[in-house]
């Protein structure tokens, strides 16, 4: 019952951020309640293949990558993967709930082209065009600032675990449009595991 509900909010608050960026602030402190809670218990409740959609589309990521952010990273899991694929990157990712930051931290002690710090994804604290790639794994999309960070001819990829059926998904026409109209193109679609994600460039 209690994980319903907090699907549910997911879905809203996501709904929210994506047609009203504005009203993002009114949904933000239960999110980060709701995944602060979550994060003992987070990588559990994972199952082996819901970063499918994500591996494939970074197996089409064109090298050299220097620097990746994985945006909304959770436990760090698309960071450690994103950081052992592309070993040379410097790799971050960032999320709003200290308590799934301190996890992905605990995680990858040992690896130095890999850090983690607690941000909001609608108001990146990076400068503009400092990556070659950006992931956003079920993650609510916040289009402005994925755009702004995303170096000219980098890569973008927004994957969902379960497609339509992730808890946090927006349709991939709906992303197209919104990063059409941010200077994206060569929009890919994949289909992997029982996910999807849609792949593009800037131009
Ligand atoms: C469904 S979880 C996905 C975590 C991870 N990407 C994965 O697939 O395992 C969504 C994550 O996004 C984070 N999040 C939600 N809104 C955010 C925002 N505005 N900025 C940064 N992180 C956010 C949550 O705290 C949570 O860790």
């Amino acid at each position: 019952m209690k994980q319903r509900l907090g699907r549910g909010y997911a879905r809203f608050a996501t709904n929210v951020a994506v047609r009203f960026p504005r009203l993002w602030p009114l949904v933000r402190p239960l999110i980060r309640k709701q995944f602060d809670l979550l994060a003992p218990v987070w990588d559990s409740m994972r199952s082996p293949d819901v970063f499918a959609p994500l591996e494939a589309a970074l197996a089409t990521v064109e090298e050299p990558i220097e620097a990746a952010l994985d945006v909304g990273t959770g436990t760090g899991a698309a960071a450690l993967a994103i950081a052992e694929r592309f070993p040379s990157a410097r790799v971050v990712g960032v999320d709003i709930a200290p308590e799934m930051v301190e996890r992905a931290r605990q995680k990858s002690r040992d690896q130095e082209n890999l850090a983690f710090d607690v941000g909001d994804a609608s108001a990146l604290p990076y400068d503009d065009a400092s990556f070659d790639l950006v992931t956003a794994a079920n993650m609510i999309p916040f289009f402005d600032e994925l755009a702004r960070v995303v170096r000219p001819r980098g890569t973008l990829v927004v994957a969902f675990s379960l497609g339509p059926q992730t808890p946090i998904y927006v349709p991939s026409d709906r992303i197209r449009e919104e990063l059409a109209s941010r200077g994206f193109t060569e929009f890919a679609e994949i289909d992997a595991g029982r996910g999807t994600a849609l792949v593009s460039r800037k131009r």
